[in-house]
């Protein structure tokens, strides 16, 4: 069988990996599992997460403290029975060629990962368990607070009960816990621990090529709050034309919007905030970035240069479909996977993304400034939107999107300058040069 392709490279036909997360209760298991779905998700890699709480909820749907204490007997039954069902789910999601699943549950005893591990492997899946231990206080009753009193569990308490009730919830948890290794006797078991949100991490028994790149990036998340501001650059004298590509100056109305940016940056992000701006190489960004405040840092990557369209480049759509009629009609049958004759695919700009949104995760506040479907490419990524979605999301010249990612979501806020630009936005089947985004679209 040849070997599958997807983001991160060519990988064995065989590899599936189970990511079993470890840790007592608010400390952002479930955060850390739906990030990495995403980001595995987002480069092409089949995931999915497995949430032991739902699947609990299914027999306790509005459980008190004690029903989480191992003295309880019913209550450790049902929790059993929470798992065995989930894992099953799992495993047959790994059937149906799932590569990456994620275990959402607590697994804080020895002997509950020893059986994770037992009825996993046995069926070929690597295991490596994912632990979030943390012991900062403040951070645990904010997590509580934040995402603990909203919970189906509480639905309609309290929220101090509910916060009080969770506080016991954790301490049923605690006289059983066991971290990761902690009395030397699961060296064998492959693992990452991080320690207070990444200050300190442990790796032990990383195996393979999409293991270690999943344990870092989990090694690069941060919860600090933080935006990531996204615009494309301002209109070009190729835009004018409904040319693809190229590396064109900025029209008179480009060169206005690159006047206004940092007007709009400013109101969006505050004056006393540092940014650092990030550009493309080519001339339109760089020119756009240019009246921005000196204090901000600026860098410019090559990764983030507009989707390379090969013989295509600085041709209108019309001529592409006059000249190259299949591919043209391919493109727009998987617009996702289509890849211009000596250029790119919308998957290819995925790849070489990578790093940036590897470097995002670690970074505090950023505005990038680049291209229809880089930027297109980006905001799929924040906002989960998937591969047949992606390349027709609306992004129009001249305004401004604020990303904020949250504890479970992204929210997204957009400034609009106000100058009129052209639109380079094209529908399925239509070589219009100017056309405008159907209403129900985008940002
Ligand atoms: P439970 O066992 O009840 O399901 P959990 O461990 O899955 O709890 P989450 O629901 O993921 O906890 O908690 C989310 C909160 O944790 C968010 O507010 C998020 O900012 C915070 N958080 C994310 N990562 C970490 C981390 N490494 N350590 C502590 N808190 C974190
Ligand atoms: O038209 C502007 C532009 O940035 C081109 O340079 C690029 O080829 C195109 O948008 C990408 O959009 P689409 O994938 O919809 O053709």
């Amino acid at each position: 069988m040849a070997p599958r392709r997807n983001g991160v490279g060519v990988q064995a036909e065989d590899t599936r990996i189970c990511v079993v997360m470890v840790g007592l209760p608010a400390r952002g298991k479930s955060y850390i599992a739906q990030k990495a779905q995403r980001y595995l998700k987002w480069l092409s890699i089949p995931a999915a997460t497995f949430n032991v709480g739902n699947y609990r909820r299914n027999n306790a749907p509005h459980p008190s403290a004690d029903f989480f204490d191992t003295n309880n007997a019913e209550g450790e039954r049902k929790r059993r029975a929470a798992a065995e069902a989930a894992v099953k789910d799992m495993m047959k999601w790994f059937k149906s060629g799932g590569v990456v699943g994620i275990l959402d549950a607590t697994n804080s005893t020895k002997e509950r990962r020893e059986w994770v591990l037992d009825r996993i492997k046995g069926e070929g899946v690597e295991v490596i368990f994912v632990e979030s231990k943390c012991d900062d206080e403040e951070l645990i009753m904010a997590n509580i607070r934040d995402v603990k009193t909203t919970s189906p569990d509480y639905v309609g308490q309290d929220p101090e009960q509910a916060a009080l009730d969770f506080r016991n919830r954790i301490r049923n948890y605690e006289k059983v816990y066991k971290s990761i290794n902690a009395d030397g006797d699961e060296d064998h078991l492959t693992y990452l621990k991080i320690m207070n949100v990444g200050k300190q991490v442990i790796i032990n028994r990383i195996q393979d090529y999409l293991q270690s790149r999943i344990v870092y990036y989990l090694m690069n998340l941060h919860i600090r709050t933080r935006s990531v501001w996204l615009s494309r650059h301002g209109e070009s004298m190729l835009n004018l034309e409904g040319r693809i590509g190229g590396d064109a100056d900025l029209s008179h109305r480009g060169e206005e919007y690159a006047s206004k940016l940092p007007e709009l940056v400013l109101e969006s992000v505050g004056s006393d905030r540092p940014l650092t701006v990030w550009t493309s190489t080519l001339k339109r960004t760089i020119a756009t970035a240019r009246h921005l405040p000196k204090h901000y840092n600026q860098l410019q990557w090559k990764a983030l240069d507009e989707l390379d369209a090969g013989v295509c480049d600085g041709m209108t759509y019309q001529e592409i479909a006059d000249l190259y009629p299949e591919d043209f009609q391919a493109r727009d049958a998987d617009k996702y996977n289509y890849r211009y004759r000596g250029g790119e695919s919308y998957r290819d700009v995925v790849i070489r993304l990578e790093p940036i949104i590897m470097e995002l995760e670690r970074s505090e506040d950023i505005l990038i400034i680049s291209h229809q479907a880089v930027i297109r490419c980006i905001y799929a990524y924040f906002m989960q939107k998937t591969q047949e979605e992606s390349p027709w999301v609306p992004v129009p010249l001249h305004t401004l999107m604020k990303l904020t990612p949250r504890a479970y979501g992204t929210e997204v806020q957009t400034y609009k300058a106000n100058i009129k630009a052209v639109s380079t936005w094209r529908g399925k089947g239509s070589t219009a040069k100017h056309e405008d985004p159907k209403p129900e679209g985008g940002v």
